[in-house]
């Protein structure tokens, strides 16, 4: 990003060192790897903000290392690091800072931005979310016929539904147990499926929703709250013998979260309903702020409070930690060696905890809208590989569906495997927590097992006799093992933060804008022109056979 000649990375002198030395090390296997670096694990392990980041399963050495510290210190890792974190325009594109760290600062910070403390403002706004939810919980908000709210759809689609959902998902055990029951659903598809099912059991008198965009002209969200609106007017202005406002119901059933307070009461959120966040947030990277509705829902403020906190102390290791001890950078040199001098170009991501079931779905986002770029700063084509593709699943199930081609496919794949070391110490029931504690137990020892099966191949087998190719395993595949001492508010935050910053780096490396993501609005712009189309209000004759073909066979289904 900010290299000293602004030269391309492929082109700094640490770039061709490790090109070089990638060759000598292309064909050392970790298990010789382990063999001769007996303190391995000691080496290539750090802790911090109740996570330990295990770097040795990576296919490299002491050497990499020092020569990736060199690629990142000749990209201008350090200056880059304090550009983003001081609120400098590092979102080039777009012409504005990315300050979600900004978001999960101590209301005792101060953070100027072009002239501006921000900290007050970013504190106000979370007040204001708090005198929401203080609302909801003290069951004081109550729909257009009286009733208490009980349920809580938010309407978003990536950034403003991935994160939500994920971290509601991750902590709820974390629900505060004072307060009035509020159940929060999530509804993202454009296609509608998911709010029909809840319109179907939900009662219109005690549900509300949260239209959440950053812009508030995502189709997807605006089609699905354009519904509960019809739905909530249709089931409640005709309730009972006095007939109920529409104003009313739309006032006292919908909350906005949004960027733009004109489009929110252009489309009917009361003002004191609006939440607002800033233009400099990314919708990637909102869950800090008041995106972050439903977690606080979930939890209370809190935990979601507690939840920044573990955010913010990511942040300040990594502002603050040397290259060698810092999380996000190992964590992102790491990559950068897999994609650009080993040419892994997979990334499996695979928790051990089924509370982290969306976490891959949250990381995909974040990675690859973050990521997934061919164009340098400067706007010329890249002549390397950036992200790789990303997926993953919940680990124990993923054993079951994709973990044969990790261990026997043709692809080299990185993974991701996440686990917290303690759980279930919470559960009152003795015998109960005994069982489920064995389960923990369980998955930790697969979640070991499989690492070091895709470290060593058959070696990892004691009686490793003579048998038939099919059954063989080539292993040297690498890893990273993440552990949280526990799923808390504060890890999990430490954990997306740790994230985000990794990605930051790469990108610093990669000499991309990790913060725009112009590559969905071309995908946006042809489905208004097609939907025209579909909709008999555009020129049939102007698209390709394939496209023809299927609208064709659409509006022949319409007719049967
Ligand atoms: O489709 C891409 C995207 O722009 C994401 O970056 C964003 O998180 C999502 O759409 C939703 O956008 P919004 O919050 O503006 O509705």
């Amino acid at each position: 990003m900010a290299s000293a000649s602004n030269a391309t990375p492929d082109t700094l002198p640490a770039w061709q060192t490790l090109k070089h030395h990638a060759e000598t090390l292309q064909h050392v296997h970790l298990k010789t790897l382990f063999g001769t670096e007996p303190s391995r694990w000691k080496s290539f392990t750090r802790q911090v903000a109740g996570l330990t980041l295990d770097l040795s399963k990576q296919r490299w050495d002491d050497d990499t290392l020092e020569h990736l510290f060199t690629l990142a210190s000749e990209a201008g890792v350090p200056s880059a690091i304090e550009a983003l974190l001081s609120g400098k325009r590092v979102n080039v594109s777009e012409n504005r800072p990315a300050l979600h760290t900004a978001l999960r600062l101590p209301a005792d910070a101060t953070l100027e931005v072009e002239g501006e403390d921000i900290v007050a403002a970013v504190h106000e706004s979370l007040a204001q979310m708090e005198r929401l939810v203080s609302r909801l919980h003290a069951g004081q908000w109550r729909g257009a016929t009286g009733k208490p709210i009980r349920h809580v759809v938010n309407l978003g689609v990536g950034g403003s539904d991935l994160g939500p959902l994920m971290v509601t998902h991750a902590l709820a055990d974390y629900r505060p147990n004072d307060i009035h029951p509020v159940e929060v659903h999530f509804a993202s598809t454009m296609d509608g499926s998911q709010l029909a099912d809840y319109l179907s059991r939900l009662n219109p008198e005690t549900t509300i929703f949260v239209l959440s965009s950053k812009s508030f002209t995502t189709i997807d969200t605006l089609s699905n709250a354009n519904t509960a609106r019809e739905w909530l007017l249709s089931q409640l202005t005709q309730h009972g013998a006095t007939p109920i406002s529409a104003e009313l119901v739309v006032r006292q059933h919908f909350i906005g979260v949004s960027a733009s307070p004109e489009k929110m009461t252009e489309w009917g959120i009361a003002d004191d309903h609006q939440l607002t966040f800033w233009e400099w947030v990314g919708g990637r990277y909102s869950l800090w702020g008041t995106i972050g509705l439903p977690i606080a829902l979930v939890v209370g403020m809190d935990n979601f409070r507690a939840f920044l906190a573990g955010a913010h102390s990511m942040d300040r290791h990594f502002a603050e930690a040397e290259m060698a001890e810092n999380l996000p950078v190992l964590l992102a040199l790491a990559g950068i060696w897999n994609v650009n001098f080993l040419d892994i170009r997979a990334h499996s991501i695979l928790p051990y905890d089924g509370r982290l079931e969306y976490f891959a779905a949250y990381l995909e986002q974040l990675e690859m809208e973050s990521n997934g770029k061919s164009v340098t700063r400067q706007g010329q084509p890249v002549n390397y590989s950036t992200c790789p593709v990303l997926w993953g699943q919940l680990g124990p199930n993923a054993q079951h569906a994709f973990y044969q081609l990790l261990h026997q496919g043709t692809q080299p794949v990185v993974c991701d495997f996440i686990a917290p070391l303690k759980r279930y110490d919470e559960v009152e029931d003795p015998d109960t927590r005994r069982h489920l504690k064995a389960q923990h137990r369980l998955a930790l020892a697969n979640c070991f097992a499989q690492s070091r099966v895709l470290m060593l191949g058959d070696d990892a087998l004691e009686d490793d006799g003579p048998r038939p190719e099919h059954k063989r395993y080539r292993g040297n595949q690498p890893s990273t093992t993440v552990l949280l001492d526990q799923l808390t508010p504060a890890t999990l935050g430490s954990l997306i933060a740790l994230y985000e910053h990794k990605v930051f780096v790469q990108a610093v490396i990669w000499d991309i804008n990790p913060f725009d993501q112009w590559g969905v609005e071309l995908g946006k712009k042809i489905a208004t022109d097609t939907q025209k189309i579909i909709d008999h209000q555009g020129d049939l004759s102007r698209m390709d056979a394939s496209s023809k073909g299927l609208i064709e066979a659409f509006w022949a289904a319409e007719q049967e």
